[in-house]
């Protein structure tokens, strides 16, 4: 009989990436109200650590996504607190601007950490869960920090967008290949969320409209319907759901969103003189 490392219901470990501030680290706080114990991890290793030890969790280290080898060092560190029960690729980077106007350096950073850091983290995930299996620690969950941009056109946000619907390609796919190992990926599509990530567009820019002409949520409502999900078979949800059917309906008639876009940003430059941010 294979053996059992731990008991059900024993505490299983969960990894943050990107974890610092924002959305990543308002899922370490949701993990932690879950049982977990979190291992907060992060580009920027000092916010890490600052960020676990203010939220009590388990341990708080540098972890930058891009690097495969990384993620699965920091894989190895959270089995030595318990056997790993979910791991969250958070960490993300987003520079607003047309697609022409970006640099080639903010191109790439754009796909190296928001697609090939997310395909790094799952592998060193998946793999952990598949192991832990042989010795009688079942399943997993993984979940992927997408967005409403997956859906739809966002001028203003062309690159972005595209590695974000990468990602919710790569959830869609991952979970049916991970699933006979009883692991679950999940991703979530949100509208705009109130994060230094956002702080950092351009105020005068087509980003920030299209954004003011949505819905801005809060890390917390994101962190709480993304954790939500583990335990479940669902693979994705959108943040508004409503916001998701216009997304969606979007994307299958392309040219009916670059007539629409126009308005969209009046909408949204309004809102934005509105709040006296313009
Ligand atoms: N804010 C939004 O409107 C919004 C909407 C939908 C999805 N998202 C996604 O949610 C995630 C979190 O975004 P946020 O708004 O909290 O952003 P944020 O900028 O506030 O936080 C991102 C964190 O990722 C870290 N990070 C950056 N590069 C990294 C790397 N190479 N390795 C490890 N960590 C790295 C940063 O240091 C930072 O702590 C991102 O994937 C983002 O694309 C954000």
């Amino acid at each position: 009989m294979a053996k059992t490392l731990v008991k059900p219901g024993s505490p299983r470990s969960a990894v943050v990436t990107g974890g610092a501030r924002g959305i990543g680290r308002a899922i370490a706080i949701e993990l932690l109200g879950r049982g977990y114990d979190v291992v907060v991890t992060d580009v920027d290793a000092a916010g890490a650590e600052a960020t676990a030890h203010e939220i009590g969790a388990s341990l708080g280290m540098g972890l930058d996504v891009t690097d495969p080898a990384a993620n699965r060092e920091v894989a190895a560190r959270a089995c030595e607190i318990a056997p790993l029960g979910a791991w969250v690729c958070n960490a993300g980077v987003a520079t607003d601007g047309d697609l022409t106007s970006l640099s080639i350096d903010q191109v790439r950073l754009m796909v190296d950490v928001n697609v090939l850091g997310v395909m790094w983290g799952v592998r060193a995930a998946a793999d952990v869960f598949r192991n832990q299996a042989t010795e009688g620690v079942k399943g997993g969950e993984i979940g992927i920090l997408a967005s409403l941009s997956s859906h739809a056109p966002v001028p203003g946000l062309s690159v972005y967008a595209a590695t974000k619907a990468a990602v919710l390609s790569l959830a869609t796919s991952v979970a049916a290949e991970v699933h006979a190992d009883k692991v679950r990926v999940h991703a979530i599509c949100p509208d705009g969320v109130a994060t230094a990530m956002v702080d950092g567009f351009d105020v005068n820019g087509g980003a920030r409209e299209i954004l003011a002409a949505g819905v801005m949520l809060t890390p917390a409502q994101v962190a709480s319907e993304l954790v939500g999900m583990f335990g479940t078979r669902r693979v994705y949800k959108t943040l508004p759901a409503w916001r998701g059917v216009i997304g969606r309906t979007a994307s299958l008639s392309p040219a009916v969103a670059v007539r629409v876009d126009p308005l969209m940003r009046k909408v949204g430059a309004r809102r934005l003189r509105k709040a006296g941010l313009r």
